[in-house]
């Protein structure tokens, strides 16, 4: 890999995975690489990054002029007989060696590199990625069926306890019954998969509850796993709404456990649900959102900051938790970093992502962008200035209906579907201490400090109660990881953008009212969802 580093190869050379590079090749960071497409790859200077140059394949093509069938919702009354079928098949699951219920794991992760052309379609379609956002999903799909079943290997093996009582003492775990997957619709197969399959794996039975928007992702994931060979007792999918039966699911007594991603305020009712629920105490796996900060200090690399910035902030329509939504720059190198940074917002191209220069999309839904302009309404209202905002492309504006302030665009797509776009904007804010909500979407508010400060900084981001990413620009020594020690975020990255995390290698999670951990991709994720029995014998 580090041979091939500033040259173009072909993408059929490269058929390497995150996981083996970490684990095998010991290289110095990941490096992202989709050698399974079509298409051709550049690595920079130190075999540390990589631009995916698309070259769409005639099965992408094919698989994109199809269109999406959204699966039959399920209602409440249908929640109580799927969940009993699901509690007989978990005791036969659990007695399944771990062993191949591994095999399956690594199966389906065979089979989604396999499907990878219908995948990449749907998510394209369905959840409106780009097609490196909807690569990078895909992938992060495969690591967590390959990670989770090497994970559970080595967590589920018995072990003997030897000690001081003259008994045999053993310890092994098992799984805990009916676990409750439920997700959002921003990363519709890698966080869905990434819920399911941990449990499985761990030995219990899934409920499967996809988010509304995405449920056509979701389908085709659990038809893979039952192709696999998951047993259809022991995954079920669940389509339907978050408030009757996400909520069903979660209040009904044969729950084993819930994991959970999704928003704050959907989180804490989960929690009061399950704390009013009959049966048994059961465990939380909460994985929630995020105000985001990137501290830039005076000696950072201001081109470095924009290219960091503008992925964080604007990639994905900024429809990830781990997105930047703060930007807190020294007042020393503001000029220069803005300036800059409203240069580079004017060069992205919005539109839609079924188009290959597209590099932001529209946002999910109307509700969505709904939201999003009466969140931007109360930034202005709190005294926040615009500093840019993105232009609509020209082609966009023929055939779209246009806000009066130029913030939002609808148009319909080549399939008659309404997409719904929110331009990307900055505005200027005083204090951190004026943000107050998560914006789901392409809004970056930016603040800036004055030398001697960065302390007070870090407590007032600590002070806004989440803890999900945070990113640091800076070239001093010492420095970073001083503020990481500070800060009370669950993931931290430094000189580089804050979104992408990759699985095994840098585990993904925060804390407050980020979650409540373990973290997602991580090595204590799946002691979350198993049961533990130590037995002693008096030989
Ligand atoms: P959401 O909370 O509205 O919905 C998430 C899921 O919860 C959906 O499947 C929904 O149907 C279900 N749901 C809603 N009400 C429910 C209830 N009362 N009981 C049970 N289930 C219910 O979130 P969203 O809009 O789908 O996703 C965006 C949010 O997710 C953002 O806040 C984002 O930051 C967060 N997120 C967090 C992570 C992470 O790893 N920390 C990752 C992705 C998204
Ligand atoms: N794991 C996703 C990221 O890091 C949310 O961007």
């Amino acid at each position: 890999i580090h041979q091939l580093a500033n040259q173009h190869v072909a993408a059929e050379d490269l058929l390497v995975s995150p996981l083996w590079r970490a684990e095998e090749a010991a290289l110095p960071k990941p490096i992202e690489i989709y050698g399974h497409l079509h298409g051709e790859l550049r690595l920079n200077s130190q075999g540390m990054d990589m631009t995916y140059i698309a070259e769409r394949s005639p099965a992408l093509e094919a698989a994109l002029a199809l269109r999406v069938q959204t699966p039959e919702e399920i209602q409440v009354e249908d929640v109580d007989p799927l969940m009993h079928a699901l509690h007989a098949g978990q005791t036969r699951w659990d007695a399944v060696p771990v062993e191949r219920r591994a095999e399956i794991l690594t199966q389906a992760a065979d089979l989604l590199e396999a499907r990878q052309d219908k995948l990449l379609a749907l998510i394209m379609r369905e959840a409106h990625k780009t097609l490196a956002d909807a690569v990078a999903e895909l992938r992060e799909a495969v690591d967590f069926c390959r990670y989770y079943a090497i994970q559970a290997k080595a967590l589920m093996r018995k072990e003997a306890l030897p000690g001081p009582t003259g008994e045999t003492n053993s310890l092994s775990l098992r799984g805990r019954g009916v676990f409750v997957c439920i997700s959002p619709w921003n990363f519709p197969l890698a966080i869905f998969a990434g819920q399911v399959v941990a449990a499985l794996v761990t030995g219990n039975s899934v409920a499967a509850k996809p988010a509304e928007q995405t449920m056509a992702i979701a389908r085709a994931f659990v038809e893979l796993l039952w192709e696999a060979g998951v047993p259809r007792d022991v995954l079920a999918l669940m389509p339907g709404a978050g408030e009757t039966v996400g909520a069903a699911l979660v209040g009904h007594p044969l729950t084993g456990g819930v994991v959970f991603t999704g928003s704050t305020g959907v989180a804490r009712h989960i929690h009061q649900d399950l704390a009013a629920k009959e049966g048994p105490i059961v465990p939380l796996i909460a994985e929630t959102g995020g105000i985001n900060a990137m501290i830039v200090d005076s000696t950072a690399l201001a081109e470095q900051v924009v290219d960091a910035v503008v992925a964080s902030a604007f990639r994905s329509a900024g429809q990830r938790c781990s997105a930047l939504r703060l930007l807190c720059v020294q007042e020393e190198c503001a000029e220069e970093i803005l300036t800059m940074l409203k240069g580079a917002m004017q060069e992205l191209v919005i539109g839609p992502t079924i188009h290959y220069a597209t590099d932001v999309g529209p946002v999910i839904d109307a509700e969505a962008q709904t939201n999003i302009l009466a969140q931007i309404a109360r930034v202005e209202q709190g005294g926040g200035r615009l500093l840019a905002r993105c232009a609509w492309p020209p082609a966009l504006l023929e055939n779209a209906q246009v806000t009066d302030n130029s913030v939002a665009l609808t148009m319909q797509d080549d399939q008659q579907r309404n997409l719904y776009f929110v331009a990307p904007c900055a505005y200027a804010i005083t204090h951190v201490s004026q943000v107050r909500e998560e914006i789901f979407g392409p809004v970056l508010q930016v603040v800036t400090w004055k030398a001697g400060q960065v302390d007070a900084l870090v407590d007032a981001i600590n002070a806004l109660g989440f803890g999900l990413t945070l990113g640091v620009q800076t070239r001093i020594d010492g420095r970073a990881a001083h503020i990481a020690a500070r800060s009370r975020c669950g993931n931290v990255y430094v000189n580089r953008n804050m979104i992408g995390a990759v699985v095994g290698v840098q585990p993904f999670g925060g804390e407050g009212l980020s979650g409540t951990g373990p973290k997602a991709g991580g090595p204590h994720y799946l002691l979350r969802m198993v049961a533990e029995q130590a037995v002693s014998i008096n030989t």
